[in-house]
């Protein structure tokens, strides 16, 4: 066998060492000029004995487990009946797949557990890692934790970033500087969740958005997770993450195998936007790649907050006037269209249309959508039932929960136990039967409530089988109806992940429109996700959640950078704010395919605004974001310093949004925006130099659009 691996792209380089018991990340980083050998590498490591330590203490293999001597905290542990403990597997295969991928096999004979790793490095720098384990004994193995890897990386990062938030306020960064110990992360919540998004990014002190070392991490999977980045006594640092068990839930029978959620990891010497752009490429063409990529992504009209559950078929005749008048391209139905349901206390469960709402069914309405030129889109939240509801009165048996424990209700519903065979046929044939029935060409799949109670009907913790059960129902429903795309949704972002997105097609980021809280929302899921996935919709003056109170430029000028949407009663909205909207709309369509496939590039521009902006690849085009959020104590805004244009290329700077914006004595906007002398300089000057920032009011959103010149 080979001493060595090497997985390279023209940026990447990843070396893992062979020699020992099993294998190890040894080098992760950008490629490394002039002559080296691995053996070099390793020598260049050497660890002394230290005192009151070791001889040798255990390397940070990609799979440590106590029987090494392993004193971190190990990536696999299991037992059989609190036998065959402490694992200790000895690599025995290497199959080298392309230039580009590997798989590591080891076994421990005497425990009778085989384990296989897979590694590939993508081209867009992405390292996807995934352990599979089998259990070859004639005993049920019972596994309590495991990670997808587990990499030894290099001591000069000191910080973590990592995703907080809660329900309306996802995606939140939250800095903390590395310490002696474990800096852990577990989430039980039985979905991806809003609070402990599964992600982190490791930087080196001072990292900005363009400069400095760093590595991004995300488990693609949509149940509970756990990571750890441990900095071990010695001072070297472990990191790993992987799905979360509950107790006894992962037990593998003989023969059985466990494979876990891919993690998918970049590095960057670029900072984090060479982070995020390596990520968004991944998305765009290994994840999306065979889903509905063709077409623009349609504008969405969406019914939720011009009315609730307040169902009425004149009023949504008129809604979908008014969204088509302004541009809308799909308008999609929200909760509330099915039997029983006219508030969240009834009806999940019963996908039948209620009739005494819509007599004819949802024909008429989706007739009439379909003549005004948009596409009809459906709400449904498949895995919840209502206690109210036809279909828990007949199967009261099909919820999932701790029996001998009082039910915990959330949002008045409980969870459909998907592991249930019946189940899974129940709900397939309910929104089969929709798709077949009616002209649906999207669906939003919501999800909201936790797994708090997540038992299933032989008395076991379900939540990985509900997650695989619902990944299931989805790929099944694809394979169905294949141009049908879906949403996946749980309460705004509480279901955002690699792992749903390979089955959906978009995420509802959040369910604040809030335009200045949802410009955080976005910075933090765009750290992983590309605009074109992330739902952002135009919502109403005064924000439902938060109260606040925004223009019509504002809000449009935010959702415009994602994919746009509109969520708000327009008939209620004057002609003035109605005229900016369809400017905005016109605006997102006329840049639709530039912001969905163009780089991101968040701009470090100091406290209190909010600056990021989309080249696209050739570095011909580019629009540039920037909103002060907050006044200032001086007397004029400071300088907007460019990031990845092309230095040597000439642009037409020019400010496009707000719609004539004007400002209270001259300004560079009356310079960049004159017709009779374009304003044209070099991407080297714009990144350099930089552009003085016109005074503007707290919250409006500038927008710049360069342009190439030959
Ligand atoms: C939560 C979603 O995030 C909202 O957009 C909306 O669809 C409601 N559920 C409907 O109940």
């Amino acid at each position: 066998m080979t001493n060595y691996i090497t997985l390279a792209t023209q940026n990447t380089l990843c070396i893992f060492d062979c020699r020992g018991v099993q294998p190890s990340l040894m080098y992760w980083g950008a490629p490394l000029a002039g002559e080296h050998s691995e053996e070099s590498l390793a020598r260049l490591h050497t660890r002394q004995e230290a005192p009151a330590c070791a001889s040798d203490e255990a390397t940070i293999s990609m799979c440590p487990t106590l029987g090494n001597g392993y004193l971190g905290k190990p990536a696999l542990e299991a037992h059989r009946h609190g036998k065959h403990w402490s694992l200790n597997f000895q690599l025995t295969r290497i199959e080298k797949t392309s230039s580009q991928s590997v798989i590591f096999v080891s076994e421990d004979r005497h425990a009778g557990v085989e384990l296989r790793q897979t590694l590939s490095l993508d081209n867009s720098d992405l390292l996807s890692a995934q352990t599979e384990i089998t259990n070859t004994h004639n005993e049920p193995l019972c596994i309590d934790h495991s990670s997808a890897a587990c990499f030894a990386l290099p001591a000069y990062l000191a910080e973590v970033i990592a995703f907080d938030g809660r329900w309306a306020n996802e995606f939140q960064m939250q800095t903390t500087p590395l310490f002696r110990g474990n800096y852990s992360q577990e989430n039980r919540h039985g979905r991806t969740s809003h609070h402990a998004f599964p992600a982190a990014i490791i930087q080196e002190k001072n990292t900005t958005e363009s400069q400095g070392r760093a590595f991004g991490f995300h488990l693609g999977w949509s149940g509970n997770h756990q990571f750890h980045i441990e900095t071990l006594a010695d001072g070297r640092l472990a990191v790993q993450f992987g799905e979360l068990f509950l107790p006894g839930e992962m037990i593998l029978q003989s023969g059985q195998r466990y494979q876990s959620p891919t993690l998918f990891g970049s590095f960057s010497k670029m900072g984090r936007n060479r982070l995020a752009q390596n990520f968004h490429q991944f998305v765009r063409s290994k994840i999306l790649a065979n889903q509905q990529q063709e077409k623009p992504r349609p504008i969405h009209f969406n019914t939720w907050e011009a009315q609730y559950f307040d169902h009425d078929a004149n009023k949504l005749f008129s809604l979908a006037d008014a969204a088509a008048t302004i541009g809308a391209e799909r308008f999609v139905l929200d909760d509330g269209w099915f039997l029983g349901r006219r508030h969240d206390r009834s009806g999940l469960g019963d996908w039948h249309v209620d009739t005494s709402i819509y007599p004819d069914g949802l024909s008429p309405l989706i007739t009439h959508v379909e003549t005004l030129g948009m596409e009809f889109g459906l709400w449904l939240e498949p895995e919840m039932v209502n206690p109210d509801s036809e279909l828990y009165r007949k199967h009261p048996d099909w919820v999932l929960g701790c029996h001998e424990s009082k039910t915990v209700l959330a949002r008045n519903q409980l969870v459909l136990n998907l592991t249930r065979p019946e189940v899974q046929e129940y709900l397939f044939d309910c929104i089969d039967t929709l798709l077949r029935e009616y002209s649906i060409r999207y669906l939003k799949w919501d999800m909201n409530r936790d797994l708090h109670q997540p038992g299933d009907h032989n008395g076991h913790a379900a939540v990985h089988g509900q997650t695989t059960a619902l990944y299931q129902l989805l790929n099944r429903l694809r394979q169905a109806h294949p141009r049908v795309e879906i949403e996946s949704c749980a309460s705004g972002g509480g279901r955002a992940d690699y792992g749903i997105l390979a089955l959906t097609d978009r995420i509802w980021t959040s369910d604040s429109n809030d335009a200045v809280d949802r410009l955080n929302i976005q910075k933090g899921f765009s750290c992983f996700f590309p605009p074109e996935v992330m739902g952002s919709h135009v919502g109403p003056h005064r924000c439902h959640i938060t109260g606040r109170q925004l223009d019509m430029s504002t809000r449009a000028g935010v959702a415009l950078f994602g994919h746009m949407g509109l969520e708000v009663d327009l008939t209620l909205e004057s002609k003035a704010d109605l005229e900016t909207l369809s400017a905005a709309i016109n605006l997102h369509k006329k840049y639709r395919t530039l912001i969905h496939s163009g780089d991101y590039f968040r701009v470090d521009s100091g406290e209190g605004c909010d600056t990021f902006g989309i080249i696209d690849r050739r570095k011909n085009e580019a629009l540039f974001s920037h909103t002060p959020l907050q006044s200032k104590t001086a007397t004029l805004p400071s300088v907007l310093f460019f990031e990845g244009l092309n230095s040597d290329k000439s642009y037409r700077l020019s400010l496009i949004w707000p719609e004539n914006f004007s400002t209270t004595t001259a300004s560079i906007v009356d310079e960049i925006n004159s017709i009779e002398q374009p304003f044209i300089t070099s991407g080297a000057a714009l990144q350099e130099h930089g552009l003085q920032l016109p005074l503007a009011h707290p919250n409006t959103v500038l927008i710049f659009h360069l342009l190439e010149q030959d």
